[in-house]
């Protein structure tokens, strides 16, 4: 018996991997987190599957579930929003079984950010503007912000923000990081990310939180800062340039019909 812990994507069914597909489907038990995941995932678990919302559970109860999956044999998907290496609850479940002895595996999933920027069709990445990409939150009431990790202290390095669990302070946000990357800097909110009622806002960290407040946005979205959301002058990378030496293309095979991008 196994529990094997699958990302399921932001939230479209076609984003879940086929990894993760084939699992649901050969999994006698499903335990799922609540509304972030697609009900139609849910219909490929096996006739006959029990399938558990965890959402009004507790981690007991929820050991409890794969405890007893365990002891009659039956191998358990255990369904999380995005992917598994982010806010996932991955950590505490997997000390459990450690500890218990029980074998799990982990397919990743296509995280929220990344679903974001597919639909700003945005590389968060962009030469000479920034090279990194800051995945984090603010203090929430489950889980308060280490000392080291304060929002300022990301903003000073002037990396593209992805803000997760955070929209209910997007005007603190907005005005915190304000000192460091002006209030001209591009802003972005992203609700629900490949859901049928998904919304994306585009502005300036000035202007983000009014139209926040006016489109109501309360859950389940990203807030993403950075100039490489709206990129108007940057230099193009040196690996297409046409003097740029590299294994796959010596200088001097450009255009040779065998030449290899990545
Ligand atoms: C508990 S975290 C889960 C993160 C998830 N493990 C991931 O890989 O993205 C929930 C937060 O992720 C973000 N999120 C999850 N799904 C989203 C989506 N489809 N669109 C926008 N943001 C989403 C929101 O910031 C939400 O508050």
């Amino acid at each position: 018996m196994t529990v094997h812990f699958i990302g399921a994507g932001p939230g479209a069914a076609d984003l879940i991997t086929v990894r993760g597909r084939d699992l649901i489907a050969a999994c006698p038990v499903c335990l799922y987190a609540g509304s972030l995941v697609a009900p139609e995932i849910l219909s490929w678990c096996p006739d006959g599957a029990r399938i558990v919302d965890t959402a009004p559970l507790d981690l007991d109860a929820i050991m409890a579930e794969i405890g007893r999956a365990h002891a009659a044999g039956r191998d358990v998907a255990r369904l999380h929003s995005g992917d598994l290496s982010v806010w996932s609850a991955l950590a505490e479940q997997t000390r459990r079984l450690d500890a218990l002895g029980i074998p799990y595996t982990v397919t990743p999933g296509v995280p929220s950010f990344a679903a974001a920027a597919a639909l700003l069709r945005r590389e968060l990445t962009v030469p000479g503007l920034t090279q990194s990409v800051v995945l984090t939150r603010t203090s929430g009431r489950a889980s308060p912000m280490p000392e080291r990790e304060q929002l300022s202290a990301f903003a000073a390095t002037g990396a593209t923000l992805a803000l997760h669990l955070s929209i209910h302070v997007v005007a603190q946000a907005c005005a915190d990081l304000t000192p460091f990357y002006g209030a001209d800097c591009p802003a972005a909110v992203v609700f629900r990310a490949t859901w049928p009622d998904e919304r994306m806002l585009t502005g300036t960290l000035a202007t983000l939180p009014a139209r926040v407040r006016a489109e109501k946005i309360e859950r389940t979205a990203l807030i993403l800062v950075g100039p490489a959301l709206d990129p108007a002058d940057f230099r193009e990378s040196a690996l297409y340039a046409p003097d740029y030496d590299r294994r796959f293309r010596p200088r001097g095979a450009v255009g040779a019909p065998d030449e290899a991008t990545s």
